[in-house]
């Protein structure tokens, strides 16, 4: 054989689409993808969330609508956030059986039964007056131990209302074996949490905090959310999930932090979600509007490259079209 043709030749499977598509190693499936979803009280209209084209804050009834589409394009879930008309200082509404969350979830739960998996944040930025995670201490500290408390309330009032998973974002030491506890003691053994458990203060939440309405009023995350910096820190927040009973682990952001769900896929069982963040959103819509992406192609090609890393389900706000694109 002549040094100048070589025998591997990786080229001879990329030559026509059945061989690429006979070889591939990794495929995006629309029951993988969660669809984050606004429900904001008060309103009559559906609100578009300016930093999110395409993006927008819901009514009682246009959650419904949504819902019912992400359902028959095939999506595998949804993910409830909500925005009170009211909030307090311990973010009242959030556990409020009459809450904007708990009505929604009656509603999604009788209109879609178990067809998608329904699921709510649990947290209480969008609830509290000041815009934290959890309740303050006299000094303006984010108080972990009475945090635990109102998110072990939080669960069930989700749980009556009937969300099957939920997701708690706060980042607060404990909230899995709070939440947990309390769930089981009311009954419900059966819902599950998805717990935000390695979850970074990033710059990429910035639209998010626009949709949710929950930026802080003074301070900011990074004393309860992880730093950019730390991979070995997400693996012992993951551990720590596990070990108080998270069902499913998740990474947020997404395309920044793919190091991560490759490690956290690698070292534990539990299923590992990431979430491709609004401000990933914002980016590649805002260089499409421009011109200077191909939109689809790099939406497709972003889901794909999580799930290469390891997560196996994606929460993204192109999850509609994304399934729609993958049927
Ligand atoms: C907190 C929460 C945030 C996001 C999901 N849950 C915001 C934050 O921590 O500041 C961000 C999601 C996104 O950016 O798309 N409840």
């Amino acid at each position: 054989m002549s040094a100048r043709f070589p025998a591997a030749r990786p080229r001879r499977l990329r030559r026509t689409p059945a061989l690429r598509r006979l070889v591939a190693e990794t495929r995006v499936r629309p029951e993988e993808l969660i669809l984050p979803v606004f429900v904001k009280e008060g309103i009559d209209e559906p609100r578009p969330v300016p930093s999110m084209p395409g993006v927008v804050q819901h009514t009682r009834e246009s959650v419904r609508k949504a819902a019912q589409e992400a359902a028959e394009a095939g999506v595998g879930g949804l993910m409830l956030f909500g925005v009170p008309e009211f909030k307090d200082e311990r973010g009242s509404a959030a556990d409020d059986p009459g809450g904007v969350i708990q009505r929604s979830l009656r509603d999604l739960s009788a209109d879609l039964g178990t067809d998608i998996v329904i699921m709510a944040d649990l947290c209480l930025d969008e609830y509290t007056s000041h815009g934290h995670c959890g309740v303050l201490t006299p000094t303006g500290e984010v108080d972990n131990d009475a945090t635990l408390e109102r998110y072990a309330s939080i669960a069930v009032a989700q749980a009556a209302a009937g969300v099957q998973v939920v997701g708690p974002s706060g980042m607060m030491d404990g909230q899995v074996a709070a939440i947990r506890a309390a769930l089981d003691q009311a009954g419900y053994t059966d819902v599950a949490i998805l717990a935000y458990a390695a979850k970074y203060a990033s710059a990429f939440y910035g639209p998010f905090r626009d949709a949710a309405e929950g930026a802080p009023r003074f301070g900011d995350r990074t004393g309860y959310q992880q730093d950019p910096a730390n991979i070995r820190e997400a693996l012992r927040e993951v551990e720590l999930d596990v070990a108080e009973g998270a069902d499913m682990v998740m990474v947020k952001p997404g395309l920044a932090y793919l190091d991560v769900v490759a490690e956290v896929a690698r070292a534990f069982t539990v299923p590992v979600s990431a979430y491709q963040v609004s401000g990933e959103y914002a980016m590649v819509e805002a260089a499409a509007e421009k011109g200077w992406l191909d939109r689809e192609r790099v939406i497709l090609e972003t889901l794909l490259c999580h799930r290469r890393a390891g997560a196996a389900q994606i929460l993204t706000y192109w999850a509609t079209e994304a399934a729609r694109l993958l049927r």
